[in-house]
């Protein structure tokens, strides 16, 4: 059976069965879901990943402790737009600070720092630190960066969203 017939099963000996205003209800009804859905996403706050907010407001910083609290090697995990944009924070065996989303950018397990990698264990994907290129695995896209500030007193922010890196590195 064709997909259209099974999508719209009626013959057409039994098409005089189906009234126009039967019909034009149908179609009222497909205009009025997809019109409450466009709705929906117009009014929600949040902006998809990676777009900007259609809102313009400027994102609120994350407080995350002294810089000087971690050392090279540890990690910690934070939240930043809400409690489902779940982050991890680490320091790079070189002394850097870096930030990114856990989301895992090939299904979305969630990733941890480990070895001086990050790694998901999901498929064993694994991605550099200093941009979150993709390094090994089935990743072939980078990490979504978070950008950091340290104020003058030692503290450390969470403050927006890396750019992009452009291509993944070849591994
Ligand atoms: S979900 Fe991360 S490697 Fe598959």
């Amino acid at each position: 059976m064709a997909k259209w017939r099974k999508a719209f099963p009626v013959d057409l000996a039994d098409e005089s069965f189906i009234s126009r205003r039967e019909f034009t209800r149908f179609l009222a009804l497909v205009s009025a879901g997809f019109t409450a859905g466009i709705g929906y996403l117009w009014g929600r706050k949040k902006p998809l990943e990676g777009a900007p907010d259609p809102h313009g407001v400027t994102e609120t910083a994350v407080a995350l402790g002294l810089a000087s609290e971690l050392a090279p090697g540890q990690s910690k995990l934070f939240t930043f737009r809400d409690q489902d944009d779940r982050c991890i924070l680490l320091r790079t065996a070189e002394g850097d600070l870096k930030a990114y989303r856990q989301t895992c950018t090939h299904l979305g397990c969630a990733v941890r720092f480990k070895g001086g990698q990050l790694e998901c264990p999901c498929h064993y994907g694994y991605f550099e630190c200093g941009h979150g290129f993709p390094v090994q695995g089935p990743p072939t896209r980078p990490l979504s960066g978070v950008a950091l500030e340290v104020k003058a007193d030692g503290t450390l922010w969470a403050v927006g969203d890396l750019p992009k890196p452009g291509e993944a590195k070849e591994a």
